[in-house]
C-alpha cells in the first residue's frame, strides 16, 4: 500500500490518487457496515424471541380459533346451522357460552378444553 502511496506521490498523479481513496472509504464503508450488522441482527432475533414467549403467556383466549372448535367436534349438529338447538342455544357465538358458564361442562370433559373454556370465561369480554 505504502509503495502504491509512494509511486502516485512521484507521479502527482492526482486523478489516481483519488480512485485509491475511493476505494479505501468503500472498504471502510463495508467494514462499518459489517460490524454495525451483527449486533443489530442479534437484537432483532432476540426481541421478538422475548415478545413471543411472554404475550404465549397473558394470551387472550381466542372464541374462533379456540373455543369454538371444541364446541363443534363435540356438539355438532344440534348446536349450529340447521341443528334443533340452534335458535335456543347457538354454540358458534361467545354471548351463549358465557352465559352458559360452567353447565358445559357436563357434556366437556377433557381437561385441557376445560381449561380453556375457563380461561375464555374469566377474561373481560
Ligand atoms: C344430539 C343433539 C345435541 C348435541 C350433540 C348436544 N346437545 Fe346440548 N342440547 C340438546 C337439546 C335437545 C337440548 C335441550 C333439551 C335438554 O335439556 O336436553 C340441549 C340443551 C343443552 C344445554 C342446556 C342446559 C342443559 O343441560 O339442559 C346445554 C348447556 C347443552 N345442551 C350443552 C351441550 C354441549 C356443551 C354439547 C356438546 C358437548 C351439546 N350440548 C351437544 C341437544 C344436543
Amino acid at each position: 500500500m505504502l509503495s502504491i502511496f509512494t509511486i502516485l506521490r512521484k507521479r502527482r498523479n492526482i486523478e489516481s490518487m483519488r480512485i485509491v481513496l475511493g476505494l479505501v472509504a468503500v472498504l471502510l464503508l463495508l467494514v462499518e457496515s459489517g460490524g454495525a450488522a451483527k449486533p443489530s441482527g442479534m437484537t432483532n432475533v432476540a426481541t421478538p424471541a422475548k415478545v413471543s414467549t411472554s404475550s404465549a403467556e397473558k394470551a387472550r383466549v381466542d372464541f374462533d380459533t379456540q373455543i369454538q372448535p371444541i364446541f363443534k367436534s363435540n356438539c355438532m349438529p344440534c348446536h349450529f346451522t340447521g341443528g334443533k338447538m340452534y335458535d335456543r342455544l347457538p354454540f358458534d357465538k361467545p354471548e351463549t357460552i358465557r352465559k352458559l358458564g360452567v353447565k358445559v361442562f357436563t357434556r366437556i370433559k377433557a381437561e385441557d378444553e376445560r381449561r380453556l373454556i375457563e380461561n375464555f370465561l374469566t377474561q373481560a369480554p
